[in-house]
């Protein structure tokens, strides 16, 4: 059976105690248990000197392979291209890309050193996974290396427009490295639709069946695949005694008011000052609800060394601090504004006990609080999701109460809209939206996306061997 060989930016190995990791850290996770192979990625350490020595773990079942990156790199790479280039502009803030050479020959220099340091560990018939905006070129890179394998790209960001997207200086060349890849995998149909719309307007590719994209001597399967959560093991992780513990402390502290909660990363894609603004429109809309609710919003900071990081906090300070000042009385608070990240099991807690989960992003690749905030819910009792039009999860999850979340107003009625939902309502909503999360978990798309990659015949080969 081949190895399955996942290389990231980010590798997390997994923890015993279940650990503050993001959907997609456990996503990996699992679909490693269930291949055999490696996950490969940076470290998140800093080194002297590259050395492109390789430490390996094993843990739970799976193994990981890091390297740690110079100061330069680790500035021209993650905190330059990957952040201050590529993350801005894939989810629309032209206004936010900053484009400098630098940025791109850092990019470029560490995708060259990973395709050095995983050239060796790979064998003949490993199939290779490479993740997301951090590592587009890698897979050419190592075709140049003598890779004959089969290699696939998934995106876990949206896919800009054709228009934004011509404004990245070198686009063309960036996109033409996808093309080493055999297949590359969207979250959404829109997102592989501007994909197409790019390679086919601006690079000349042609169309053929099947998803099949051709750009001179060589063709790759283009897929739309979201991805899901390990939806059982959310659901169990909502049931532990931690989680129990957690709802209890929020119910004992919400004093009988209804807990509406957001849980992002501190990410201006995130909306989070739309958020803001959304929910003081409601608290002046609905002023005999002023002391019935409450908004958690959970918020561990993200890329601090970035200047645009630093702004989004500073201006959620200070956004919260006015609300606050503004609305609150001497036995209620409106927002409770919290800059830490807390594992999985206190987070399904949290997600439970609350009436309204508030996932608005401005744009955003999947989302898998909104997946994770279903999975959590009482099936007797469970509270309504509010979700942006223009996260991907929209496209799966047309049972949520949708928003467009620059709209405070929209943002507004929808708080108010979940607030008074019927319990039969609630319950005939969330019913469609555990079935989707259920359905199409991560293994499903780890399924997905690797059936396609091996090809299916291959797969399923494979799988009654393992039987
Ligand atoms: C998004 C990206 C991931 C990234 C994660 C956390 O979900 O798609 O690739 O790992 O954010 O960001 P960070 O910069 O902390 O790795």
């Amino acid at each position: 059976m081949s190895r399955l060989i996942v290389i990231s930016n980010r590798v997390s190995a997994p923890s015993a105690q279940g650990g503050a990791q993001g959907g997609l850290a456990v996503a990996f996770q699992a679909a490693l248990r269930e291949f055999k192979g490696i996950w490969f990625g940076w470290s998140g350490e800093r080194t002297d000197e590259f050395t492109g020595n390789i430490n390996f773990q094993r843990n739970e079942g799976v193994t990981t392979a890091t390297v740690d990156l110079e100061e330069q790199d680790i500035d021209e790479y993650y905190n330059g291209y990957a952040n201050r280039t590529l993350w801005p502009l894939f989810h629309y803030r032209i206004d936010l890309a900053e484009f400098e050479r630098g940025f791109a020959d850092g990019y470029q220099r560490v995708n060259e050193r990973f395709a050095d340091t995983v050239r060796p560990l790979i064998e003949g018939d490993d199939v290779i996974w490479v993740q997301d905006y951090h590592m587009i070129p890698l897979g050419q890179e190592l075709r140049q290396r003598g890779c004959e394998n089969r290699m696939g790209f998934f995106l876990h960001i949206p896919w800009p427009p054709r228009r934004l997207l011509s404004s990245l200086p070198q686009a063309a060349e960036l996109v033409a490295t996808l093309f080493a890849y055999d297949v590359i995998g969207f979250h959404t149909e829109e997102w592989l639709d501007a994909f197409r719309d790019y390679v086919v307007n601006e690079m000349g590719a042609v169309l053929g069946d099947d998803g099949e994209i051709r750009l001179g001597d060589r063709t790759v399967i283009a897929i739309a695949c979201p991805i899901g959560i390990d939806t059982k093991e959310f659901v169990a992780a909502a049931a532990s005694p931690t989680a129990r513990l957690t709802y209890r402390r929020i119910r004992d502290s919400a004093d009988g008011r209804d807990l509406i909660v957001g849980v992002d990363r501190l990410d201006y894609s995130k909306g989070l000052e739309e958020r803001f603004l959304g929910y003081e429109r409601f608290l002046i809309d609905h002023p005999e609800q002023r002391k019935e609710v409450f908004l958690l919003q959970i918020a561990p900071p993200s890329r601090g060394e970035v200047g645009s990081y630093q702004h989004i906090r500073a201006q959620l300070e200070s956004l919260s601090g006015r609300i606050n000042g503004a609305y609150a009385d001497i036995d209620w608070v409106p927002i409770r504004y919290v800059n830490q990240g807390f594992p999985r099991p206190v987070l399904a807690g949290i997600y439970r006990a609350a009436r309204v989960g508030l996932v608005t992003p401005l744009r955003d690749g999947m989302n898998l609080v909104a997946k994770e905030y279903i999975a959590a819910q009482d099936p007797e009792d469970p509270g309504v999701l509010i979700l942006s039009r223009f996260a991907g999860a929209a496209l799966q999850m047309e049972e949520a109460v949708l928003v467009n979340p620059y709209s405070a107003e929209e943002l507004s009625d929808a708080i108010a809209t979940a607030l008074a939902m019927p319990k039969a309502e609630r319950l005939r909503r969330w019913r469609i939206l555990m079935d989707s999360v259920e359905k199409e978990d991560v293994l499903w798309w780890r399924k997905r996306f690797t059936d396609v990659l091996i090809g299916e015949d291959e797969a399923e080969a494979e799988s009654a061997e393992a039987q």
